[in-house]
């Protein structure tokens, strides 16, 4: 299989519908990027599983269309997830994404949700997968005795944490690290790769094949990042 001609540009920009559920750091970072460097492509909104995500006020101050699926809402249905999904589908459907991008959002997705979204639907993950999939992963990380930790861009299958993966960053593990300090580090670095990951698949630089994430000749170098320093 080879890749797409490009899809996007100015006059069709790509809509990616960005779902956080808290700080939303990794989504400012998309949203910043995509303006400042005039992608073909714009965060057509924002929404998040909790009415008290911080991403939601940050993105509704810029302009960018917010909503909210809160999961807790869902509760006394005799199926509360498919409730919830259902829900979701229809808040994300309703600005026709080309893109759905998780950006720290906490809630386990359904095999029918995530079939619906099939190649289309990315996560970051903070662990350099399939190591750590879950959570704590940075705990985990310095508990084992990695001397590397960092972050993964994949495309969400319905078994958690295990799409094909699409960009790496690595980062050390300094002597002395705490979950914190290690949390960090690898957040800096997810502001770098997701932003490169979700703008190579704008400009038609990745495509699934067979299952796995193929990459154009020279496309990937930016998308396997390491950060040598803290
Ligand atoms: C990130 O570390 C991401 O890898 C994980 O959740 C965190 C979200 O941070 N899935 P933020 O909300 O983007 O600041």
């Amino acid at each position: 299989m080879s890749p797409a001609a490009p899809r996007f540009g100015a006059q069709n920009p790509a809509r990616l519908v960005v779902l956080i559920s808290g700080r939303g750091s990794n989504m400012q970072a998309l949203a910043e990027c995509c303006e400042r460097e005039a992608w073909p492509a714009h965060v057509a909104a924002v929404i998040s599983n909790r009415p008290q995500a911080a991403g939601l006020a940050w993105a509704a101050q810029r302009g960018i269309a917010t909503g909210c699926v809160d999961h807790t809402a869902f509760a006394a249905q005799s199926d509360p997830r498919a409730a919830f999904e259902a829900a979701l589908r229809e808040a994300i459907d309703a600005h026709a994404p080309d893109l759905v991008v998780l950006a720290g959002f906490m809630r386990i997705l359904g095999a029918d949700f995530v079939q619906h979204y099939a190649g289309r639907m990315l996560n970051i993950h903070p662990s350099l997968l399939p190591a750590f999939t879950g959570l704590h992963t940075h705990r985990r990380a310095i508990e084992a005795g990695c001397r590397l930790a960092g972050s993964t861009v994949h495309i969400v299958t319905p078994e958690l944490d295990h799409g094909p993966i699409v960009a790496q960053a690595a980062v050390p593990v300094l002597p002395g690290d705490d979950e914190d300090r290690l949390a960090a580090r690898v957040l800096r670095a997810e502001h770098v790769i997701y932003p490169r990951a979700v703008r190579a698949w704008v400009d038609g630089a990745w495509w699934l094949d067979g299952g796995r994430v193929r990459h154009a000749p020279g496309a990937a170098d930016d998308l396997w990042h390491f950060s040598p320093r803290p």
